[in-house]
């Protein structure tokens, strides 16, 4: 399923890889497909997002498929600057979630110290010269391309200019939507990969990256997991976030092998059962939906009738 160069392999779950993967074959991805799986998603597990062009001042804005059919979605896709996110395969789409499984047991069946979990996918089915903004993940992330292209872009994680200390915090903790500050001259250090279908890609844990779609319409699957130590990171950073606002204190170690870091993890997860912090996650709000008359436009929903995206 699954097919690294070298030794790549064993670099899966800690640092950037570039591999190959054999989901077309699955007879999954055509148009008929996908109009199929989009027909069927729920509106708490899919996001539709309308940004601005490449080159402009970054915006990135939520929306409503409006109730048309897949077949009509895929063409507003294709004609119009859209990003349709279907999450969560696990609970949706079991046929396309088990391609992941595999290739996630093929990966560890090749790096037998590797040990990942947590698998979140989503399909990702986006516009010719769309584009996905400067951000930061939670989870590790791997990226899995099948049609179209696309050029990511990948910043160093350790560069506190490009993503400092507290900015990740906010986004751990779900305070602000994934986006960063970004400044373009950041670019001339940062990695960029054009990923052709049958590709794949992976990289450090919450490493900074944008996305920039070439010429057609882009289908991929992006899929969240951690690993033990990616985990143990995710509660450091979580519960320094929380001593920070509601203590006053300001925590400096970030490092998840400290002993400190276990304590810390487990202050998370009890911090998360019991629902602290909830009230400052931000909300998504529904700024338009699409034209059921013209595929690629879009009706803009004046300011009293936007109202909050339920998500799961
Ligand atoms: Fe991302």
């Amino acid at each position: 399923m699954v097919t690294f160069s070298n030794d790549e392999a064993n670099k899966f779950g800690d640092s950037f890889v570039h591999f190959r993967h054999r989901f077309l074959e699955s007879g999954l991805f055509t148009d008929d497909k996908l109009a199929e799986l989009i027909e069927r998603y729920p509106r708490e597990f899919y996001v539709l997002t309308n940004m601005t062009k490449q080159g402009d001042e970054p915006v990135w804005r939520n929306g409503d498929l409006n109730g048309v059919s897949g077949k009509f979605a895929l063409e507003a896709i294709k004609q119009g600057r859209l990003w349709l996110c279907l999450r969560r395969f696990d609970v949706v789409a079991p046929q396309y979630d088990e391609l992941i499984k595999d290739s996630f047991r093929d990966i560890e069946r090749q790096n037998p110290g590797l040990k990942t979990s947590d698998h979140k996918s989503s399909m990702l089915i986006s516009s010719p010269g769309a584009r996905v903004l400067y951000h930061a993940d939670v989870p590790m992330v791997s990226l899995w391309h099948i049609r179209g292209r696309k050029r990511v872009w990948l910043y160093d994680p350790e560069n506190k200019q490009h993503l400092p200390e507290t900015s990740l915090e906010k986004i751990i903790l779900r305070e602000t939507e994934e986006e960063l500050h970004y400044d373009p001259s950041w670019d001339q250090d940062a990695k960029n990969i054009i990923l052709e279908p049958g590709y794949a890609l992976s990289w450090r844990h919450n490493a900074p990256h944008r996305v920039d779609n070439l010429d057609e319409l882009n289908v991929s699957i992006t899929t969240d997991f951690f690993t033990p130590m990616t985990k143990r990171r995710y509660g450091v950073i979580y519960t320094n976030g929380h001593m920070r606002r509601r203590l006053g204190i300001n925590p400096s170690s970030t490092n998840p092998n400290s002993v400190a870091a276990y304590a810390k993890c487990a202050a998370a997860l009890a911090l998360k059962k019991v629902g602290f912090g909830k009230s400052g996650e931000r909300e998504m709000i529904q700024e338009f939906k699409l034209n059921h008359h013209k595929p690629g436009t879009l009706i803009e929903l004046p300011k009293n009738q936007q109202h909050p995206i339920p998500q799961v």
